[in-house]
């Protein structure tokens, strides 16, 4: 599996221990940055991960900002990406299970770094449920154009 990673500032930190953490379990990781704690906007690293998992050079994507919410709400623009913002183990799986999700949003400033590894683990290695129920409701979000 290919992992595209991004952050702002306030994933920053986060964002750097996930890609030795990936790493070190064997994924191949491109890091869209940011490299550095200097303030940027977290749109631009969305778009950047987002894309590139629509354009499947990427199989997923985690982002996180302070909060994931910025980083969630902007990647779910892009079209055929389904972006879940998750703080708890619970929903890493189920959101796997059920929503087939392909980008992970967390807030950098809401959860602790060794709690953010667990989510990223879960997320990363529960398989889409592939029920009939679930799959007939993502293709209701991936056909709903919201105009
Ligand atoms: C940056 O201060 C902060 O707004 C950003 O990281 C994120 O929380 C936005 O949703």
């Amino acid at each position: 599996m290919k992992i595209a990673i991004g952050a702002d500032h306030g994933g920053y930190s986060h964002k750097e221990a996930i890609r030795a953490h990936l790493v070190k379990r064997g994924f191949e990781v491109k890091d869209f940055g940011t490299y550095s704690e200097d303030s940027v906007d977290y749109n631009d690293y969305a778009k950047l991960v987002a894309e590139s998992v629509r354009d499947n050079k990427y199989d997923r994507g985690i982002l996180v900002c302070g909060t994931g919410i910025g980083m969630s709400v902007m990647a779910n623009k892009v079209s055929g990406i389904r972006a879940a913002l998750v703080h708890d183990l619970f929903t890493a799986e189920a959101t796997r299970l059920h929503n087939n999700t392909n980008v992970l949003a967390m807030g950098g400033r809401v959860i602790k770094e060794s709690l953010a590894l667990q989510i990223v683990d879960i997320w990363i290695d529960t398989k889409f449920s592939n029920e009939e129920r679930h799959i007939r409701r993502i293709a209701k979000i991936d056909s709903y154009k919201g105009e």
